[in-house]
């Protein structure tokens, strides 16, 4: 199992995200490149992070049509990040696609993980106004089975879901958890969260952290105090 620590570059500008990168000096940890990131800077963001020796989880969340998602893949495919995600409700075909369009010719891939349902969504919305008439957990659990039945490698989930999508879906199904708080941090809008130290001992594979990392009086302490509770 490759457990790692993620951390979630949620910073508006290329300049931010440079200034916090430089903090670690020598040392590279894998980051999360997401959409606002992305938006703002483009490509060249990406190709500028992994030049440096950072290893990079791209989290754009891709969904859409199968075609689109492949043609887009293929793209995505030429950045050389090591993670991609979309979203499983494109259903197992689009999910099909998008590992088509990732596989280079060569055969090699970034691991490519898809979000269930997302952790802001809550049980009554997804019943009112998605008309989904089934318990979160079940639907998470479908989602993710629909997923590793498409070839994917893993699940962005709740760290409350890790044990059961390794129950249903392997134990080398990836399970990749945001919701990361230390016990004495603020909770901010996460709420569902959980430690590095528990989420370690329900077995998530990797944990994405934003905040109690970025927002911290010094950055380089609170990752290595996740890289010591969670490795
Ligand atoms: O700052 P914080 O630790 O809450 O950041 C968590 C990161 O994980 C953010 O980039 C957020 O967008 C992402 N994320 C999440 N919940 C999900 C999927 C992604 O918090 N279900």
């Amino acid at each position: 199992m490759n457990r790692d620590v993620i951390i979630a570059c949620d910073f508006p500008t290329r300049e931010q995200t440079m200034t916090f990168l430089q903090r670690f000096g020598q040392r590279k940890p894998f980051v999360k490149i997401g959409m606002e990131l992305y938006y703002a800077e483009g490509p060249q963001i990406v190709r500028e992070i992994k030049e440096m020796g950072h290893p990079i989880f791209l989290d754009l969340k891709l969904h859409d049509i199968p075609n689109t998602v492949e043609k887009a893949m293929r793209v995505l495919s030429r950045l050389d990040v090591d993670m991609v995600n979309l979203h499983a409700a494109g259903t197992k075909d689009m999910m099909e696609a998008a590992l088509r369009g990732l596989t280079r010719p060569d055969g090699t891939r970034p691991l490519l993980i898809a979000v269930t349902q997302l952790t802001s969504t809550n049980q009554q919305r997804m019943e009112q106004e998605l008309l989904i008439p089934h318990p979160m957990e079940e639907v998470v659990m479908q989602y993710a089975q629909n997923a590793r039945e498409a070839g994917l490698d893993g699940v962005v989930c709740s760290p409350l879901e890790v044990q059961g999508v390794h129950a249903c879906c392997g134990k080398d199904f990836v399970t990749v958890t945001p919701g990361i708080r230390f016990a004495d941090s603020r909770q901010d809008d996460q709420h569902r969260i959980t430690t590095p130290e528990k989420a370690r001992s329900l077995g998530a594979d990797y944990i994405v952290v934003g905040r109690p990392i970025t927002a911290a009086e010094s950055p380089e302490e609170a990752y290595r105090r996740c890289v010591d509770a969670f490795i």
